[in-house]
């Protein structure tokens, strides 16, 4: 994964192991510093021996209400995670994504405890793995409770591969058939959903790497090609070429990125050589 946070530049790219180690260091050092949230950092990090403990504590104590207590979340979490640890892979991977591209942040426990598009994505995953298991009620009731706390609203049968950074994440809304691959970046306000004329497969398919900027929507059963960058406001209604930018509305090709992965360096430029339309 390319390195584009200039604080992190020089960081060298952590396995598993190693990232759940830095963050259970940065929680005992910030709850030194900070007594406040001595009790917050133990409960939800340093109490716990596992990366897929803390997040199944984490992610239960934001979901718990009236209706489904932290308990059942918990259970249900740890779950999935038992049965599918290819959950927790793609759980750290988006960690060290988040660190990689965000350049407001600077410690692997930031986006764990308190980013909105991180917790709601791993909470959609958990509702991913229980509509895939036949559990489709639970996981309509957690995409409508990850809607309420997060504003961001993805059906569980979306297919999001992993790597995924969804910046400051508000208002991010994605349909039943669209597909996220690898190391896609999505930033808020963004929706990929039909155009209201079709049904069945019906939703865009964002192609690894692709960067999809603040505002965009994407509509249709469309694709967004591999390191494709969709400018902020633009309505795409059309597939993107690979390795091109598109802005307006409706959208139409601008030039060609600057970068080969832009959902990866979260570089928001492009060459003016623009095409012929
Ligand atoms: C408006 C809409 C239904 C398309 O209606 P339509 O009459 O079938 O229009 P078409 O797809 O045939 O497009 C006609 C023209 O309008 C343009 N157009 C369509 N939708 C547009 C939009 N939202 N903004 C700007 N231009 C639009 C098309 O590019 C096309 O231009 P062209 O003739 O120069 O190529 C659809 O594009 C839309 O916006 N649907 C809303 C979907 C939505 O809100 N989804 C959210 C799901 S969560």
């Amino acid at each position: 994964m390319a390195n584009s946070n200039p604080e992190q530049s020089n960081v060298v790219e952590l396995n598993s192991d190693q990232t759940w180690s830095r963050m259970r260091v940065e929680a005992a050092t910030a709850a030194a510093k900070e007594p406040a949230l001595a009790s917050l950092l133990h409960a939800t990090i340093l109490n716990h021996e596992t990366f897929e403990s803390a997040l199944s504590y984490r992610l239960a104590q934001k979901l718990a209400d009236g209706e489904m207590n932290t308990m059942l979340w918990r259970e249900t979490c740890a779950g999935a995670f038992a049965n599918a640890p290819e959950i927790v892979d793609a759980a750290l991977y988006d960690l060290r994504a988040v660190f990689d591209r965000d350049p407001a942040c600077h410690e692997y426990m930031q986006p764990f405890l308190y980013f909105k598009g991180y917790l709601a994505l791993q909470a959609q995953r958990v509702g991913g793995w229980l509509w895939r298991h036949d559990r489709e009620s639970l996981a309509l009731y957690l995409q409508s409770r990850i809607s309420e706390l997060f504003s961001v609203d993805i059906h569980p049968a979306t297919k999001i591969g992993k790597g995924v950074f969804f910046d400051h994440a508000t208002g991010i809304v994605i349909g039943e058939t669209a597909v996220v691959e690898d190391d896609v970046s999505i930033l808020q306000n963004v929706t990929l959903g039909g155009t209201g004329k079709e049904t069945g497969d019906r939703h865009p398919k964002i192609r690894r790497g692709a960067l999809v900027s603040v505002g965009a929507k994407v509509l249709g059963n469309i694709e967004v090609g591999e390191g494709a960058k969709v400018a902020a406001g633009s309505v795409v209604l059309k597939d993107v070429k690979p390795h091109c930018t598109v802005a307006g509305v409706p959208a139409k090709p601008v030039g060609e990125c600057a970068e080969q992965n832009p959902g990866q360096t979260m570089d928001q430029s492009f060459y003016y050589e623009t095409y012929s339309i």
